[in-house]
């Protein structure tokens, strides 16, 4: 809890200081905006990525009826999850003596590891920005959390056993990103 808000603190002081004690509700509570947008319209916008982005966003009945700000919301909490389970999934590994590692696979893991609980705080605290109408603030904090996957992805690349371990899933997450930040870019200003 103690990093949560030091890493609010740092990024987002101003709206700490204003708005962060009404940002604890859990439904969007964000500034209306106009009209809703289908779920279908919405995925158009990520061109090649429909096909992820349908399967990411409409098992999420709530999400049904959303407008851009539900739906850049519900897509945030998706790539959230992702990167939180491979966070998990890396603890996990580096943990394990049973799985032989080159001391360079140990630390690609442990770095990427690193990375991977960087961004999942980066995406919880996109969600509070969205929720306290900080659109900008939000696609920054969508976009930091994504260089910090890229950067475990460069990190490692010399790491033949990488390749299988973690090549998929950085992927996914910065094509959940790259859906993220298509669909806040309908959120009207
Ligand atoms: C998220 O990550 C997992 C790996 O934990 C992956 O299998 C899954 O397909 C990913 N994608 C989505 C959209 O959840
Ligand atoms: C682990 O890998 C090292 C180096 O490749 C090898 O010498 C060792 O026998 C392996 N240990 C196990 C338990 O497989
Ligand atoms: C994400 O978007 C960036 C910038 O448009 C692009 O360079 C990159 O290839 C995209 N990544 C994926 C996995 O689609």
């Amino acid at each position: 809890m103690a990093s949560f808000y030091a890493a609010i603190g740092f990024i987002l002081p101003f709206l700490l200081a204003i708005a962060l004690p009404q940002s604890t509700g859990s439904p969007a509570v964000a500034p209306s905006t106009t009209g809703s947008l289908s779920i279908e319209d919405a995925c158009k916008q990520t061109a090649k990525l429909y096909d992820l982005c349908m399967a990411t966003l409409s098992p999420d009945r709530s999400s049904l009826t959303a407008d851009a700000v539900g739906l850049t919301r519900a897509a945030i909490l998706a790539v959230q999850k992702n990167a939180s389970e491979t966070a998990t999934y890396l603890t996990n590994i580096d943990e394990d003596d049973n799985f032989n590692k080159t001391a360079q696979l140990q630390q690609c893991l442990e770095d990427c590891g690193e990375r991977y609980e960087a961004a999942v705080e980066q995406l919880a605290d996109a969600t509070i920005a969205l929720d306290m109408g900080a659109y900008d603030e939000s696609q920054v904090l969508v976009s930091a959390g994504q260089a910090e996957v890229k950067l475990c992805q460069k990190g490692c690349q010399d790491s033949p056993e990488h390749q299988s371990i973690l090549m998929a899933r950085n992927t996914e997450v910065d094509q959940l990103c790259n859906i993220t930040l298509a669909i806040a870019k309908l959120i009207p200003r």
